[in-house]
């Protein structure tokens, strides 16, 4: 029996990214199945406060016998509340969130996914500037009939997140030129692969963008509270700004502005798939959203228990900053004294190499380096799998302890 067209549509997905880490999925170390195996420096992840989290996530698990029971889909009103308390905290929103503003989804990948269930229409296409994370091919595409328009819009100088509403706006005339209708864009805020902000006037630029062509303009800020660089350079402030942070109402019909956040990254428990989305003014895409997700009655009670230690999550979040501020020093020494270029990051655990210097200026050259590096027992995620605009990058997490040499 064949299965549906969308779901044939689907399997047809290309993900460079996600291909490449399935290549190398047995070569990974493991502890106990593959003691021998490649270092992973390749999966965004952060490992710097491992332990401190897991002791509390266990002081956090419980069940109650109300949690055999049916919860709401969209996370309990109790966990909500908390959420609008650490939004507020640490979002600066400049329009109050309220609690029913918030949708608890199984992840920022999956608040993606059903966000663009609600927002576009089979066959629309979503315009994401390059380099982009990766599994976005899946997050956008994936059973919504969306396609994803890349746009280069930080060519030729990685460096330089400077946003030219010139170029952005080029973009969306060669797709109109091709027959692509853009109904959205994605910005990604910290930037990953990058591991740099936008500024405020970047994100008016995109928001007076937005507002032009009347699209839905989705915000991934999963890596919002994982800035470091305002603690490498004193004279520096935070390099982070929410979009909820900004009067957009003054830029944009604010029906079209969507925020996304999770706590794969700067709580660093992707495991527990929690994530959510923010939408403070569309009524009808509340409505929908309340039909989907479901997360489990066990991880919004761990995560309410969670998060009702205020001080112990600001404390927390201080102390992660400090500990990736640390390990970029110390990797970023490393790389120099190593003669290995790099794009200056400051947020997230990770960070792009560039080793143009070193490699033939193919994507093939590119590639036979990264499966060199991996059976030489170090994995790291493949520029292309982010579709950097050249060959010739690697990005490597550096959120792990170092072993002390
Ligand atoms: C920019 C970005 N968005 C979303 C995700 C997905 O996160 P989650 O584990 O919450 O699905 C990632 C994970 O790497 C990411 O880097």
């Amino acid at each position: 029996m064949p299965i549906s067209k969308r779901a044939t549509e689907t399997l047809a997905i290309q993900s460079p990214m996600s291909e490449s880490f399935f290549e190398s999925l047995g070569k990974l170390h493991d502890p106990v199945l593959n003691p021998t195996g490649a270092l992973n420096l390749g999966v965004a992840h952060n490992d710097l406060l491992q332990q401190k989290i897991f002791e509390k996530a266990q002081e956090c698990l419980q069940i109650t016998p109300e949690d055999i029971n049916y919860g709401a889909a969209e996370g309990s009103p109790r966990l909500r509340q908390l959420l609008r308390d650490f939004f507020t905290r640490h979002f600066n929103p400049i329009y109050p969130i309220h609690w029913q503003d918030i949708f608890a989804q199984t992840g920022a990948g999956a608040s993606i996914n059903q966000l663009f269930m609600v927002i576009n229409d089979p066959g629309d296409y979503c315009l994401i500037p390059t380099p982009y994370y990766g599994a976005l091919d899946y997050d956008v595409q994936v059973n919504t009939g969306v396609k994803i328009f890349p746009a280069h819009l930080h060519h030729p100088d990685l460096n330089n997140m400077t946003v030219n509403p010139d170029l952005l706006e080029s973009h969306y005339q060669r797709a109109q030129s091709e027959g692509k209708k853009i109904t959205s864009m994605i910005v990604t805020n910290p930037e990953n692969p990058l591991g740099r902000c936008y500024s405020a006037q970047d994100i008016k630029v995109f928001l007076s963008f937005g507002s032009k062509h009347q699209i839905h303009m989705v915000f991934d800020e999963i890596y919002a509270l994982s800035t470091y660089g305002q603690l490498l350079d004193e004279k520096k402030e935070d390099p982070f700004v929410s979009v909820l942070s900004l009067p957009y109402k003054d830029f944009i019909d604010p029906t079209l502005i969507h925020v996304v956040y999770g706590l794969s990254k700067d709580f660093a428990i992707n495991g527990f798939r929690v994530g959510f989305i923010i939408d403070q003014f569309n009524g009808p895409l509340k409505s929908a959203l309340c039909r989907g997700a479901y997360t489990s009655t066990i991880t919004d009670r761990l995560i309410f228990n969670l998060f009702s230690d205020e001080k112990w999550i600001d404390g927390y979040l201080l102390e992660n900053r400090q500990a990736l501020a640390e390990s970029y020093k110390k990797t970023t020494q490393f790389l120099k004294t190593h003669d290995v270029d790099y794009i200056e990051a400051e947020a997230g655990p990770f960070m792009l190499l560039d080793l143009r210097k070193y490699v033939e200026p193919t994507f093939e050259a590119n590639k036979l380096l990264w499966r060199r590096l991996l059976d030489s027992g170090v994995y790291f995620a493949q520029g292309v799998g982010f579709y950097t605009p050249e060959p010739g990058y690697l990005r490597l997490t550096f959120a792990l302890p170092w072993s002390g040499r």
